[in-house]
């Protein structure tokens, strides 16, 4: 699982779907004193999922050990300065040494083709779990989050393609980056319209943009991408407004160009009247966050969904791990 490009429309809603069902499943199963339900309790008895993260991380940490255990196997976190990856050894010879003892490789990196090279060589499953261009399991997290916020319980979805959420509209203000670049991705396949602002020079590339606009493929009814430069356009008619940091994990010594560049994009509530964001507007946030995206108010706000997005991390790594793991790829 490199990318949620990766995935037809119906693997990712069935994804999505596991992941929630998960959720209440063993959250009544914890509330009961018992153990998880099967077919997930033990379902990792006996394999160890290695986590080869070159980059900090709490969320994806914590989310995919907490998985890995509680399907019942053993992840074996190996950071940085642990392994002889990068410094003493290439890619292609861990990715071969590493894979012949795990069943997965659950992969934090700097540029793409890292992950994409580690998986090239893998004899067992790769998950990525952020390279610069990508975060799928944010974007399962961030879709199980918007499907538990918005979808009507009520109401069954017209195909398994779906999610029931179509016709919502997503507003991006902020940086074009990995985290949008998959959360733009499921919306167009999910049918969800995606608004992105950027300032100048801080847009979606090219290459980017022709993927987003692909996610569209044989998809019945694919949600519609805008760009613009001018945040109030963005959260026009939004019913969720999003944004991450301005200054992304490896470009720190951008910084001050950027947070200037960025001027005008904070996301605060009146920024969201001015634009005429819908009245029932919800707040999201991979996190970490830093004030100058987004304000206090709205960040603990009550628009804001946060800290149920940032739980849902631990649902969508036990349905990615189950999916990819257990089942092998077939997410069913
Ligand atoms: N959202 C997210 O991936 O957070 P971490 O960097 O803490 O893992
Ligand atoms: N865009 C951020 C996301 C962190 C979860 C980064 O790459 O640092």
């Amino acid at each position: 699982l490199l990318s949620i490009s990766d995935l037809s429309a119906a693997e990712f809603a069935k994804l999505v779907r596991n992941a929630s069902a998960h959720k209440t499943a063993v959250k009544a199963a914890f509330a009961a004193g018992e153990q998880p339900p099967k077919p997930l309790h033990g379902s990792l008895t006996g394999r160890t999922v290695a986590m080869m993260f070159s980059k900090r991380s709490t969320r994806t940490r914590v989310s995919t050990e907490a998985a890995v255990q509680l399907m019942g196997g053993h992840p074996m976190f190996l950071g940085k300065d642990d392994i002889q990856l990068g410094v003493n050894e290439s890619l292609y010879d861990t990715s071969v040494v590493v894979s012949s003892m795990t069943s997965c490789m659950v992969a934090r990196v700097g540029a793409h083709s890292e992950v994409a090279d580690l998986a090239a060589h893998s004899s067992v499953p790769v998950i990525n779990a952020l390279s610069n261009d990508f975060h799928p399991l944010q974007t399962i997290a961030d879709f199980q989050t918007i499907h538990e916020t918005f979808s009507s319980p009520n109401s069954t979805p017209s195909s398994e393609s779906s999610l029931g959420l179509e016709g919502l509209k997503v507003a991006w203000v902020g940086d074009s980056n990995n985290v949008l670049f998959d959360l733009a991705i499921g919306c167009v396949k999910m049918g969800v319209d995606i608004a992105v602002a950027s300032p100048e020079g801080y847009g979606i590339p090219e290459r980017m943009r022709q993927l987003i606009l692909a996610a569209g493929e044989g998809v019945a009814k694919p949600g519609k991408l805008f760009e613009t430069r001018v945040p109030e356009e963005a959260v026009r008619d939004a019913d969720i407004l999003v944004t991450d940091t301005w200054v992304s994990m490896g470009q720190e010594a951008e910084s001050q160009k950027r947070l200037k560049a960025f001027a005008g994009f904070q996301i605060t509530n009146a920024l969201a009247e001015r634009g005429g964001a819908k009245p029932h507007w919800k707040f999201m946030h991979c996190l970490p966050r830093h004030p100058e995206e987004v304000d206090d108010e709205v960040f603990y706000g009550p628009r804001s969904l946060v800290f149920p997005e940032a739980e849902n991390r631990l649902w969508a790594a036990v349905a990615a791990l189950e999916a990819f793991v257990v089942n092998k790829g077939k997410i069913l």
